[in-house]
């Protein structure tokens, strides 16, 4: 016998841009209440598209995010209210994207509501709208409300460390270069989880994409990027 959950009867949903009943969705596809997800997120900028890892935790049919000022992302967000959270599984666009514009062939021909490209290989894509902010000193805690979204594939789920490890990685190395100015304890504490998940990829990992992206943050933060 062959045992599926309910979630299979969401590919009757793949492709389609819904605006109804959203909240149900993103529950049954595995966003729950509550859950923040790793988001490569894309705004308008003067001449075309930027992209960021941003995080984005769902509560009911909203999602919240803290966008430090510091980014682009926070830039473009204050001159166009609009964004697409790309959900994908490609550690290779988080790294691209934490350090680097992405190639414009990375984003897909289509474009839905927002005027906004979505990545090709994202899975889920949500079109979001700015709808307020609170502003603190270094961040604002952005409110999006959700415009649609559009499931493109459903698949297998499943953890791996390595992943985990280079993405908490990624995450570190983006705080790094401030923490090294204004914070020597915080600085060598990141170091020290960088050093430990470089260990751990080096030791459980395969090369491709894992170790190469390890080596590559490494080379970063030592050439004080
Ligand atoms: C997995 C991941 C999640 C991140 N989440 C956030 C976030 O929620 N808010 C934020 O301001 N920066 C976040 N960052 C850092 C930005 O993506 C990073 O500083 C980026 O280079 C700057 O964004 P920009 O390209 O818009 O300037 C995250 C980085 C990674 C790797």
């Amino acid at each position: 016998m062959v045992h599926s959950d309910d979630s299979a009867m969401y590919i009757g949903l793949i492709g389609k841009y819904i605006t109804k009943n959203i909240e149900n969705i993103l529950s049954k596809i595995g966003y729950s209440d509550g859950l923040l997800v790793e988001s490569i997120l894309t705004t308008f900028k003067s001449d075309g598209f930027h992209s960021a890892p941003i995080g984005i935790k769902r509560l009911s049919n909203t999602l919240f995010s803290k966008i430090f000022k510091d980014t682009d992302t926070y830039v473009n967000l204050m001159k166009k209210p609009y964004a697409v959270a790309n959900l994908l599984d490609d550690i290779e666009l988080f790294y691209i994207t934490t350090f680097d514009e992405l190639p414009m062939d990375e984003y897909d021909e289509v474009i839905y509501k927002t005027g906004i490209k979505p990545l090709r290989n994202a899975d889920l894509i949500i079109e979001l709208y700015l709808e307020e902010y609170s502003d603190f000193k270094e961040y604002i805690e952005a409110r999006f409300k959700i415009i649609g979204l559009i499931i493109r594939r459903l698949r297998p789920c499943y953890y791996t460390r390595c992943k985990h490890a280079v993405l908490e990685s990624l995450i570190h190395s983006t705080r790094i270069p401030i923490f090294k100015e204004v914070n020597r304890i915080e600085f060598e504490k990141l170091m020290m989880l960088i050093n430990h998940y470089s260990q751990l990829v080096n030791r459980i990992c395969p090369e491709d994409p894992y170790k190469r992206i390890m080596r590559a943050i490494i080379e970063k933060l030592n050439s004080n990027y």
